[in-house]
């Protein structure tokens, strides 16, 4: 067998620049707090960091609006700084990846303007620009995943152009070589600055349908549900042709040495989101796999996700698992704080390569933004699903900006984030902090966790349980998503040594049954 990628036996911790460290007082995070933050990485036991978009943007998504995808916005930093936090990083044996975006641009870039100058313009197909309906409306049906059309007039040349997230966005032509390989430049510039790979933003959207054609409507839709999901994405999104660029860009990161990595972000089901390992896995190394995200907080139901995933996966199709990102609610608001930890245990004792979002080793919950502080474009224009609250700065230590910036923080600090930060929870040896990194270094020292088999075991009232098996080393992991404890008898429980307990300082170490308390997630070593 190939011995196992860093990618597959690493963990990965994704960074919101803006909310790390600010290091210049201007309350907006930058490179150099990153720089400043390598050691608690380390300390934490992270491998990879993943860093949201840190290019000159307008910042009307917050640097998913890009306006130059070579260069450094100056709130972060310049391309100095960057080099300075890859060399840091690397030094410390952590590995940098950055976000892409290749789906759209800001519509600040240089090659929107042209492209929007006028219909003759060599770059006019680098977008997606079509006449107006039959009615002189819209060209189709299609809607923002923000909320509203899809299209935007453009008065000068009466066409619109689409986007699938903020008019401040125009979506990319990939059918267009020359946007290909202006695209696959830009690749190239920054994994010749050595960085380890890429998270592709919205990879899945970015081949339309050639014919535009109207996506059907939703029939499940209901009022108080996202405007987008109205209708199927049918024609906007997963379309067959986008394998090939993903293939393209995938032999280019081959043609670098050092196992770089392509990493996507898609959001569909199990079986639409396995294609995306490509044929003969020459597609992204690491289809996010968000099912955690959305599924109930049950046993069954994730005991379920997990087997339909591990058996979609194509042979030789490397898992991965994630409980939350800049987009979603963090997950101890989802579950709660005791089952937060519980989610910990899970996220890091199951097959795959985990993502971490910051934040969430401490146990941080979504702040309340009051109105006039909302920041986040979409919760502007679809009232009700913002971001953030799972977007708020990392709390350090329990000065009143939590160590965060000298300045005016760009979003509140969470309330208790004088108790809750990184130099208390460090210090506490029963804090989610501590949890966490127990975790991180129990994947370190036992291959089971990462080498091993998947073997579910049956779900006995709350609890979920399954081992994780190779050569030499059985672990059990039993998690109790209810309140009240639960005895588990018998093999495999009976006779094991616990190696860790989400409680931290549980005592007995094992025992004959095995009473796991209400809330508690156990690993045992058999
Ligand atoms: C992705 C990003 C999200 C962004 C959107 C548009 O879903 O994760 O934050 O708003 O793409 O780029």
């Amino acid at each position: 067998m190939e011995p196992l990628k860093w990618w597959q036996t690493g963990v990965v911790y994704q960074i919101y620049p803006r909310s790390f460290q600010d290091t210049d007082g201007d309350g907006v995070g930058d490179l150099e707090g990153i720089i400043r933050r390598l050691d608690y990485l380390v300390w934490l036991g992270v491998d990879a960091l993943w860093l949201s978009p840190i290019y000159p943007s307008p910042m009307a998504d917050f640097g998913y609006d890009i306006s130059d995808f070579t260069g450094i916005d100056p709130l972060f930093g310049a391309l100095d700084s960057f080099d300075h936090l890859i060399a840091a990083a690397h030094a410390r044996g952590l590995r940098v990846i950055l976000d892409f975006v290749p789906n759209h641009t800001s519509d600040r870039h240089p090659w929107f303007l042209e492209s929007r100058s006028g219909r003759h313009n060599p770059k006019r197909d680098w977008y997606l620009w079509r006449d107006p309906g039959p009615g002189g409306g819209p060209p189709n049906n299609w809607r923002s995943r923000f909320g509203g059309n899809a299209w935007t007039y453009d008065r000068v040349s009466g066409q619109y152009y689409c986007h699938s997230f903020l008019p401040e966005q125009p979506d990319l032509n990939w059918r267009n070589r020359e946007v290909r390989g202006a695209m696959y430049r830009v690749l190239r510039f920054w994994l010749d600055r050595g960085v380890d790979g890429f998270r592709v933003d919205v990879i899945s959207s970015l081949i339309k349908d050639d014919h535009f054609r109207d996506n059907p409507i939703n029939p499940g839709w209901q009022p108080g549900q996202r405007d987008v999901h109205r209708l199927i994405q049918l024609y906007s999104a997963d379309r067959p042709e986008v394998h090939d660029i993903i293939t393209e860009m995938r032999a280019l990161l081959e043609t670098y040495p050092g196992d770089r990595v392509l990493i996507g972000e898609i959001y569909l089901p199990i079986e639409r989101l396995v294609a995306y390992y490509g044929a003969d896995l020459k597609g992204v190394h690491l289809p996010f796999n968000f099912q955690l995200i959305g599924v109930d907080w049950d046993p069954i139901g994730i005991a379920r996700i997990i087997r339909e995933y591990e058996s979609a996966l194509p042979e030789g199709g490397w898992p991965n698992w994630v409980l939350g990102n800049h987009d979603q609610p963090r997950i101890a608001t989802r579950v709660g704080p005791a089952q937060a930890r519980v989610a910990a245990m899970l996220l890091l004792t199951l097959r795959g390569t985990p993502t971490l979002y910051y934040g969430d080793e401490l146990g941080m919950e979504d702040v309340p933004i009051p109105p006039e502080r909302i920041r986040d474009p979409w919760a502007l224009r679809e009232p009700g699903f913002g971001r953030d609250g799972a977007r708020t700065p990392m709390p350090w230590d329990p000065s009143p900006n939590g160590g965060f910036t000298t300045g005016q923080p760009w979003l509140p600090l969470a309330a208790d984030h004088a108790v809750r930060c990184v130099k208390r929870l460090a210090s506490e040896p029963r804090s989610t902090l501590s949890l966490y990194r127990q975790l991180l270094a129990l994947r370190r020292a036992h291959p089971a966790l990462v080498h091993g088999r998947y073997v579910p075991l049956e779900v006995k009232g709350r609890v979920l349980a399954y081992m994780r098996q190779s050569e030499g080393e059985r672990a059990v992991v039993a998690l109790n998503f209810g309140p009240e404890p639960v005895a588990m008898e018998g093999a495999p429980f009976a006779n094991g040594r616990v190696l860790l307990s989400t409680e931290l300082n549980r005592e007995p170490k094992s025992a004959s049954p095995l009473i796991l308390g209400g809330n508690e997630g156990v690993i045992l070593i058999t």
